[in-house]
């Protein structure tokens, strides 16, 4: 009774959230794998990864993919040559979120496959990462025109659905690239150079701000900084494997 009385006030899509949350903390699972070699970024003997919980993010995913549909609900979808859902590995240990679909991956359908997509890439390398074993996605998923930062009212549609991506995943660690992703994960305003340089949480996952690739290759001298923070991501990953 008191349960129905705490819910009759929400919306139907909130009802969904929520039995889509309690579906999804019942499901979980624990698996091992080897990580590849480790340790260009912090000078560090290769570690073993243990990968998300999530036993069943993949069945999880591919549900929010088929949910997703042929989106229309907001103006992206106007000018869109394809959705760009994200890709990886769905029991990533670390997932990387950026902005938006640019020219090459509105094309394509797939993240970060441009020039900013290489400079991941480099970024990936350094921490000798894979970028099979991670999980690339973006705030939303259809590319702004002009590549223009995306309108609030577009994000807070679009990252209902990176929110369940996310927590269909539960990675160890999320790596926002820059202050969009962070942004609207974090709800806050406030600029990178009050967002770098902490470990912050979302949802109980630890979440390390960094500058975006793109921002990156017009401004190279940042990349020290961003090495800072991917020293950062390897020693939240360390710290859990140790512990
Ligand atoms: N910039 C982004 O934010 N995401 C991409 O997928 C590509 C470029």
């Amino acid at each position: 009774m008191e349960h129905h009385h705490i819910l009759r006030g929400e919306t139907p899509a909130t009802l969904r959230r929520l039995k889509w949350l309690f579906t999804s903390l019942g499901l979980s699972g624990a698996r091992e794998f080897p990580c590849n070699r480790w340790g260009a970024v912090p000078s560090a003997v290769p570690i073993t990864l243990r990968d998300s919980r999530r036993a069943d993010g993949a069945q999880l995913l591919a549900s929010i993919r088929e949910e997703m549909g042929d989106c229309k609900r907001c103006r992206l979808h106007e000018g869109r040559g394809h959705l760009v859902f994200g890709e990886g590995s769905p029991s990533a240990p670390l997932v990387f979120v950026g902005e938006g679909p640019g020219f090459d991956e509105d094309r394509q359908g797939r993240p970060f496959v441009g020039r900013a997509g290489k400079l991941l890439d480099k970024m990936i390398d350094a921490l000798q990462l894979a970028r099979k074993d991670l999980y690339i996605c973006n705030v939303v998923k259809c590319r702004p025109p002009g590549n223009r930062t995306p309108q609030s009212d577009e994000t807070e549609i679009c990252s209902t659905f990176l929110v369940r991506q996310l927590m269909a995943i539960r990675p160890r660690v999320i790596c926002t690239l820059g202050a969009c992703a962070a942004r609207t994960l974090l709800g806050t305003l406030a600029p990178m150079t009050v967002l770098r340089g902490k470990v912050h949480q979302w949802r109980g996952i630890p979440l390390v701000c960094t500058f975006h690739p793109a921002y990156l290759l017009r401004n190279p001298s940042q990349k020290p900084s961003t090495l800072k923070d991917l020293r950062e991501i390897h020693r939240i990953l360390s710290a859990q494997e140790g512990g």
